[in-house]
């Protein structure tokens, strides 16, 4: 695919995020210490995000670019994280092509209805997936405002001798997001997505090829705006088996990730060459799809807390960064049984070519958020030697 070149502006052409920790990792490198950063760091783990997000529904605070932008800042800001998450989730691109979603606090996206069966996709796919182009101005806004901010962030000097912290755009993967819609609102065992994808499978691939389109587009509008690196969620996929997810699943996350393969960005040496925006595939319980997770098409593989790094490295193959992979439930453990554990994903992440520093799973609501701060030190500090 010939590809399209970034503007000269965007962070990564301008020199500002292209040697940071962050992308250096994801590119396979190691820099002068391990980068970290948390999934769901943007969150309800903050007093100053609870009461920005006070009267304001989730979906309305991610359409509105300054609360965006702001909440998004807030971890960076507090923690000394060596990247920004977007804040936004993964049905924000349903509901700019007009598709009736809300997220209920505590429960999780829900849809009038579910999308279970031939009509129901049809209607769906109906909406031409191009619409989210002219649609998604907030988003584009949003990331403007927050690299523009993280562009003079101070405490951004130190992240390996780039100027800026970089900013990690998201999307997610058709199969998690076909896993709401077919329910109609979350479940645990995705029944009937995993239904349809058998009982009608004309259904399910239209079903999967619109949704990776839609959500394509999503990424594709968030680097094209600034974001350094892009992750895509397929946060359920573990409810797959893998030849279920090889056949009906794969594919679809690949057509995803096809509209963002193209862009690439010159790097600013003045050689003329040319990099690939790195991409992350992260997903929980996906130990036995963790090979095949990585053959979409992307350059780093996040890892949940059930599979140490050593033996996920076995599994993606040789030379593929890991992201990953503290369990979330020891941000609530003593100290010294926290920092135990840290130290133990430090030490298996030394078997990969380049490690980031996450959570295998988000960060809980409740977790004490200078537990956080502390973790972030500490990976710093350990991770340099
Ligand atoms: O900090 C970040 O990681 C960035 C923001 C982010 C959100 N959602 C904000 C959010 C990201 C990356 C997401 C992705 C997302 N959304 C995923 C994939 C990641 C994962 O956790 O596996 C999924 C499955 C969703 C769907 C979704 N949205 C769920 C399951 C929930 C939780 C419902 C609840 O209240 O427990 C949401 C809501 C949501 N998305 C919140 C936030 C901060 C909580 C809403 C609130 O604060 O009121």
């Amino acid at each position: 695919m010939s590809g399209v070149i970034l503007s000269p502006q965007h962070p990564l052409s301008a020199g500002l995020t292209s040697d940071s920790r962050l992308v250096r990792a994801y590119r396979g490198e190691r820099a002068d210490t391990t980068p970290v950063w948390f999934m769901r760091q943007a969150g309800r783990s903050l007093p100053e995000y609870r009461d920005l997000r006070v009267g304001t529904r989730m979906l309305d605070a991610c359409l509105d670019p300054a609360m965006a932008s702001e909440i998004t800042l807030q971890p960076v800001r507090r923690h000394g994280v060596d990247a920004g998450i977007f804040f936004s989730d993964i049905v924000v691109p349903l509901r700019l092509v007009g598709v009736d979603v809300e997220i209920q606090p505590g429960r999780g996206p829900v849809f009038t209805k579910g999308y279970a069966d031939a009509a129901a996709v049809a209607e769906l796919t109906a909406i031409d997936p191009a619409r989210l182009d002219e649609a998604s101005a907030p988003i584009a806004e949003a990331v403007a405002l927050t690299i523009a901010e993280l562009n003079r962030t101070p405490e951004a000097a130190s992240t390996g001798g780039n100027a800026a912290t970089p900013l990690i755009g998201f999307a997610g993967a058709p199969f998690t997001l076909a896993a709401y819609l077919a329910e109609g609102g979350p479940s645990k065992d995705h029944l009937a997505a995993r239904t349809l994808m058998h009982a009608d499978p004309g259904a399910w691939r239209a079903l999967m090829e619109w949704t990776a389109e839609l959500t394509g587009r999503f990424l594709r509008t968030q680097i094209v705006a600034g974001a350094s690196a892009a992750q895509l969620f397929d946060s359920w996929a573990g409810a797959l088996s893998l030849a279920d997810y090889e056949a009906h699943v794969a594919p679809a996350s690949a057509r995803a990730l096809s509209f963002v393969h193209d862009l690439e960005f010159e790097t600013a040496d003045g050689s003329g060459a040319t990099r690939p925006v790195p991409v992350v595939h992260f997903g929980v319980g996906t130990g036995e799809l963790l090979g095949a997770m990585k053959e979409v098409g992307v350059d780093v593989v996040g890892v949940d807390y059930r599979v140490p790094l050593d033996v996920a490295a076995e599994r993606v193959g040789a030379g593929v960064p890991l992201q990953g992979n503290l369990d979330p439930a020891l941000l609530a453990a003593p100290w010294p049984v926290l920092e135990a554990a840290v130290r133990e994903v430090l030490a298996k992440g030394t078997v990969a070519p380049a490690h980031v520093f996450n959570l295998g799973h988000g960060v809980p609501p409740e977790t004490d958020p200078t537990v956080l701060t502390r973790v972030v030190e500490l990976v710093h500090e350990a991770g340099a030697s």
